[in-house]
């Protein structure tokens, strides 16, 4: 029986379990993916160890996509530039990291909006943490001039000094200056979730036809995502990069590369 986990702290909210459950029992597979909390101190030690842990490999969430990016011995180059991994697995007995964040991300897009890219010009990214690192790359890798816009500048500034003459930061405040000539639109930031505050942007001056997306899924319609529906801007919803991102772990630990199918977005959704 081959194992997996998706490791993190807390972990009881993670629905990755559900995503690779559903796959082990339609591609019929012997193995095994659960949950594995582990306490902040015991961190380091568990991913120093990883290779003897009898896991074939896992999933990373937060708070520990940094300590697992640097416990590996061999990074895949989206891990070296973001410097935080997603996915681990086991290689001639070492521990190997990748970052499948961005590839979700863009596989949702080319799934539920394709053609989303076809300008290639501007994008606008709100917010400057751990999901805005795996978008701004993949964002980058596609050709679009990035402009990321954050509450704390020195955030932005950071992400954006990685892509020299790629992306630009400023000030969260700064949106709607960006929103006008923006050809794609995604929230990064927890605001919009349950809760939370909402997001100063005036949807009446975005270029129609400009795709909005947000990685926030609960709810699946943030505030954000609705203003945009309002103005009659084709939206998308980040369920989809949570269940694209899964795809390259399973393939590596199990063997087969499975489908996101609508009947496995159900089974998310419901659970949501
Ligand atoms: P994640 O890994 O999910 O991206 P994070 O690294 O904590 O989480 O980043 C959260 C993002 O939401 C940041 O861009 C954060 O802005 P700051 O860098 O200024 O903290 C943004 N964010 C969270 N709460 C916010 C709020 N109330 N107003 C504006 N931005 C907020």
């Amino acid at each position: 029986m081959i194992r997996a986990a998706v490791i993190g702290w807390p972990v009881s909210h993670s629905r990755s379990p559900l995503i690779h459950g559903h796959w082990l029992t339609t591609l019929d597979i012997d193995g095994d993916y659960r949950r594995v909390a582990v306490e902040p101190e015991r961190a380091d030690a568990f991913f120093a160890r990883f290779a003897e842990s009898g896991l074939a490999g896992g999933n990373v969430t937060i708070p520990y996509k940094e300590i697992a990016a640097r416990a590996a011995h061999h990074r895949e180059p989206v891990v070296e530039r973001i410097g935080a991994a997603n996915t681990l697995w086991i290689e001639n007995g070492v521990l190997c990291a990748d970052n499948t964040d961005g590839i979700g991300f863009l596989a949702n897009l080319d799934e539920r909006a394709p053609g989303w890219d076809r300008a290639s010009g501007e994008a606008l990214v709100l917010g400057a943490g751990g999901a805005a690192a795996a978008v701004v790359d993949a964002l980058v890798e596609r050709g679009f001039m990035v402009r990321i816009v954050n509450r704390t500048l020195s955030r932005a500034e950071a992400l954006a000094g990685r892509y020299p003459g790629r992306a630009s930061a400023d000030v969260l405040s700064a949106t709607n200056r960006y929103a006008a000539t923006a050809g794609f639109l995604v929230n990064t930031t927890s605001l919009g979730m349950k809760g939370e505050g909402t997001i100063d942007l005036d949807m009446t001056v975005v270029p129609a036809g400009s795709v909005v997306t947000d990685i926030v899924y609960v709810p699946l319609v943030t505030p954000f995502l609705a203003a945009a529906a309002a103005r009659g801007l084709p939206i998308v919803d980040g369920l989809g990069m949570l269940l694209h991102q899964a795809v390259p772990g399973f393939t590596r630990w199990f063997g087969h590369r499975p489908t996101v199918t609508p009947e496995l977005r159900e089974l998310i959704e419901a659970d949501l």
